[in-house]
């Protein structure tokens, strides 16, 4: 399974590329916003700032609507860096958008996906990654790794290369959860990814060790 850290924070994402399990980077226009980012021009200068940073895949969100305005954005997006893959939402013409893409070898990743539905479609149109919210779903009294579970059935059904990047990813159960149903790639921000390496029998068993070690060479 591969991780991605979910942010536009230059520091979590150093932090997370240092443990040397990190495979790319999501972002969106709130994760942006978040962090001061604001205006075309620094926006483009930290997904160049994230791609220099990280090896692997930036997703890099369009802001416009239509067709053409998403085909325009994307082309310029993809044309930044080679790590860029273009973040698409699920709409009717960010269908259109993504087979275009596909079609002409742009990857791409399909975002706002909360239904099976809109998981086919994505996948028919070609898109690299799908990204299905679950914590969003969890949020309103819905099972979001019910999602995950219903995408992947229908995508081994028939070959889908389209890949499941779980997204909205809240916490570790999430990340587990995951990678037990078969997504093939999480996002998560920095604490949950952290939070895989606690259990409090290693903290105890590690203080037990040093004071024995210590107590020797006393
Ligand atoms: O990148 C999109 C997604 O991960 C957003 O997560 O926590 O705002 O629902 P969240």
């Amino acid at each position: 399974m591969k991780f991605f850290i979910d942010t536009a924070n230059l520091s979590d994402i150093k932090e997370a590329y240092a443990l040397g399990v990190l495979d790319g980077v999501t972002t969106n226009p709130s994760l942006m916003a978040k962090e001061g980012i604001t205006g075309e021009s620094n926006i483009i200068n930290h997904y160049l700032k994230i791609c220099e940073l990280v090896d692997g895949d930036v997703s890099a969100e369009v802001i416009s609507t239509n067709f053409e305005g998403m085909v325009s954005e994307g082309e310029k997006l993809a044309g930044l860096h080679p790590q860029i893959v273009v973040k698409i939402p699920m709409i009717k013409d960010g269908i259109k958008a993504i087979k275009y893409f596909s079609d002409k070898g742009i990857r791409t990743n399909c975002t706002l996906v909360f239904s099976a539905g809109q998981a086919l479609l994505a996948a028919k149109a070609g898109a690299t990654y799908v990204s299905p919210f679950i914590g969003r779903l969890d949020d309103i009294s819905t099972d979001g790794l019910k999602l995950i579970e219903e995408i992947r059935l229908i995508y081994d059904n028939y070959g889908y290369e389209t890949q499941i990047l779980a997204a909205s990813v809240r916490h570790v159960m999430h990340i587990m959860n995951c990678a037990q149903i078969g997504a093939d790639v999480i996002t998560a921000p920095l604490s949950a990814i952290e939070g895989l390496l606690k259990h409090p029998l290693t903290d105890s068993g590690l203080a037990t060790f040093l004071a024995d070690y210590n107590k020797g060479n006393k």
